[in-house]
């Protein structure tokens, strides 16, 4: 299913820091459906005492903190990084688990960055999954218009704007619904709005969920040349419901297949050579039969 592939791209985008943990309830299932190279558990990026423990937890599929009994999260890959080491959830529906959402939530301010297109698909129902029995937390949101071109600094105004009128303080989350772009420039704002604030990704291109929401980076670009100005700043999680690639336009998921092909061409021939025999299915969005077909 979706969430093998883009397990497996995770894995292959930074192959040293981050290490996934397949589903607990049917091991045998998801062993059958990934490449072998992919599953294998990466080392830390530095050895410190609190990251082997970290490790060891990832190896032993420990539960997360309050596993849901019925969780559509299908994998969790852990990126090791310290003490800004956070997860990334994958699987179909899990925007419809609001205790996921939530358990990364800080504060009881939110503010969710996402733009004209996303808005109408997805705003009310993560706004559902952040006060879902959760009558303390309050949710604001800014909706930027929608495009490569609106990744510069005015645009990135309207969210400082937004934060600085709802008087936002310290102790807020800022959540990024949306593509790349939305990403980037939620990050960025994340990363400097009062030095620093709890941030949350939740991207909904495949673009997103393979390459941008992994690795901390965040930009905008500058009349001069893009991604010229940006920061890494790590999210508390990254949470990819894997149903949001329904809605992607057939050009968008082309885009995002090719950053996974030259994902598996550089770094894991095993998963390249599972990405040709399964790439019609892929380009179908026919999940149902990507899960039960895959062999390696
Ligand atoms: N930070 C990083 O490490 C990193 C890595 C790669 C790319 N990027 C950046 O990512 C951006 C490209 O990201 P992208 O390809 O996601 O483009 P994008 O964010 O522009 O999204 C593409 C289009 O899909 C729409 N969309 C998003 N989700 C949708 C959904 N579920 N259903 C329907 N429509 C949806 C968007 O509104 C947009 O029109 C570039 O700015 C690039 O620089 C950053």
């Amino acid at each position: 299913m979706a969430s093998s592939l883009i397990a497996s791209a995770s894995v292959s985008t930074s192959r040293a820091a981050i290490s996934p943990r397949w589903p607990r309830a049917a091991p045998a299932a998801a062993a059958a459906s990934v490449p072998s190279s992919s599953r294998s558990s990466c080392p830390p990026l530095r050895a410190s005492q609190e990251r082997a423990l970290r490790s060891r937890i990832v190896a032993s599929a420990a539960p997360a903190k309050r596993p849901p009994t019925l969780s559509r999260v299908s994998t969790v890959v852990d990126v090791h990084l310290s003490d800004r080491s956070y997860p990334i959830y994958i699987g179909p529906g899990i925007l419809d688990e609001p205790e996921l959402l939530q358990r990364h939530v800080i504060g009881k301010r939110v503010l969710v960055v996402t733009n004209t297109t996303v808005a109408p698909l997805y705003l009310e129902k993560v706004t559902w999954a952040l006060t879902y029995q959760n009558p303390n937390v309050s949710v604001e949101s800014v909706v930027l218009p929608d495009g490569e071109k609106y990744k510069d600094m005015d645009t990135l105004m309207k969210v400082f704007d937004k934060a600085i009128e709802s008087r936002l303080d310290r102790r807020c989350t800022f959540v990024a619904l949306g593509g790349g772009v939305i990403g980037d420039m939620c990050g960025y704002a994340a990363s400097s709005f009062l030095r620093g604030v709890n941030f949350i990704q939740i991207p909904t291109t495949l673009m997103a969920q393979v390459d941008s929401s992994v690795g901390g980076k965040t930009g905008l670009n500058h009349p001069l040349g893009k991604n010229l100005i940006g920061a890494f700043y790590q999210p508390q999680c990254v949470l990819i419901d894997t149903e949001t690639l329904n809605t992607l336009p057939d050009r968008e998921l082309a885009s995002g297949v090719a950053e996974v092909v030259k994902l598996g061409l550089v770094r894991d021939a095993p998963f390249f050579e599972w990405q040709e025999k399964n790439m019609a299915a892929i380009l179908a969005r026919y999940w149902a039969r990507f899960e039960t077909d895959i062999s390696v």
